[in-house]
């Protein structure tokens, strides 16, 4: 596990590979990544055409922009088991994504069976693997599967939560607050830190209310997740806005900064600001914070 540079994964939109208007738009779209999705977005008689769209789309697929980021382009494939996935899979891996996102999955060894079929047909290490959370048996399983991020050769990159399958697998009430979901996102944040792993939250289903969207943003930024899956463009501003620093924790972040760079703090571990302990670990956190920044232009 290395620490790699900020990827900005705030804003991360499902665009249906059976959509044509859809898909026409991904180039002019400010998000930080796509999921072009051959899965649950595609009804079983379009999967096969849906799958042949591929060469199109990643034919068309977007520069970087002015602070030199390409957004991100993933394939979610149907689950191996499926009698799509492993064409999909195959299909995918061709067109060297930034990621494949696998739906339904359950144990470590899903992880490890797609990575070695990636390895035999020379996928470039820049394609990663990205997995949906959304079954019970993945959220069981989460601490061990997490643990594969660990070593790059499983090229696991990014945990999706998916809330919609999790609340029909277990029977869950998805109120608006969440809150008797809340505890499995929270289960999914801390097992993707563990295993140095990427967690997008789940998706808000009404996309026309924008209200209750930046509130869902604001309560999953909270809980530490890096960006949002979206189901349509309108929503990606918000996201955008949500998962940025905001400015006050910036402006803290620079105290904090400019205060261990003084000549009289070089050789302390804590010292008092404004009235708070400080610490060098909270140096380290402003750093973070304001080299997020830096990337995404805030
Ligand atoms: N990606 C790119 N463009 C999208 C889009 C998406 N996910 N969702 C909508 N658009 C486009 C539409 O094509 C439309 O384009 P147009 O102006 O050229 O006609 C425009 O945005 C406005 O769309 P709107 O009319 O508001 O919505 P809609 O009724 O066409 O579509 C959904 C609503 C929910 C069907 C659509 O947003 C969608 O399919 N989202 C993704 C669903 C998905 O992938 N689910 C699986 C993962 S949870
Ligand atoms: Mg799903």
């Amino acid at each position: 596990m290395t620490a790699e540079p900020y990827r900005p994964r705030r804003s991360v939109l499902y665009v249906p590979a059976s959509n044509d208007k859809a898909l026409a738009k991904i180039a002019q779209l400010s998000c930080d990544a796509v999921i072009i999705d051959l899965e649950d977005a595609v009804a079983p008689a379009d999967k096969v055409a849906a799958r042949e769209k591929l060469p199109a789309i990643f034919a068309n697929r977007p520069g970087a922009n002015h602070l030199g980021h390409r957004c991100e382009m993933v394939v979610r494939v149907n689950a191996l088991a499926s009698e799509w996935g492993a064409d999909d899979l195959l299909a995918a891996a061709k067109f060297e994504p930034d990621g494949i996102l696998l739906s339904k999955v359950a144990t470590p060894r899903d992880i490890l069976e797609v990575g070695d079929v990636l390895d035999d047909n020379s996928a470039p290490d820049s394609v990663k693997l990205w997995a949906m959370i959304e079954t019970p048996r993945a959220l069981l399983n989460i601490g061990a599967i997490a643990e594969l991020g660990r070593d790059p050769a499983s090229r696991l990159d990014c945990f999706v939560a998916g809330t919609n399958d999790l609340a029909k697998d277990t029977g869950v009430l998805a109120t608006p607050d969440r809150r008797y979901l809340v505890p499995w996102l929270l289960q999914m944040v801390l097992a993707a830190r563990a295993g140095g792993l990427d967690m997008l939250d789940g998706v808000a289903n009404d996309f026309r209310d924008l209200d209750a969207f930046a509130r869902e943003c604001a309560d999953a930024t909270a809980m530490g997740f890096d960006g949002k899956t979206l189901i349509h463009p309108a929503q990606i501003d918000a996201a955008n806005r949500a998962f940025a620093p905001s400015t006050a924790a910036l402006t803290e972040a620079r105290l904090i900064k400019d205060a261990f760079s003084r000549a009289e703090n070089a050789g302390k571990g804590v010292i008092a600001l404004n009235g708070r302990m400080v610490e060098r670990l909270h140096l380290a956190q402003a750093e973070k914070l304001l080299a997020k920044a830096a990337a995404i232009g805030a």
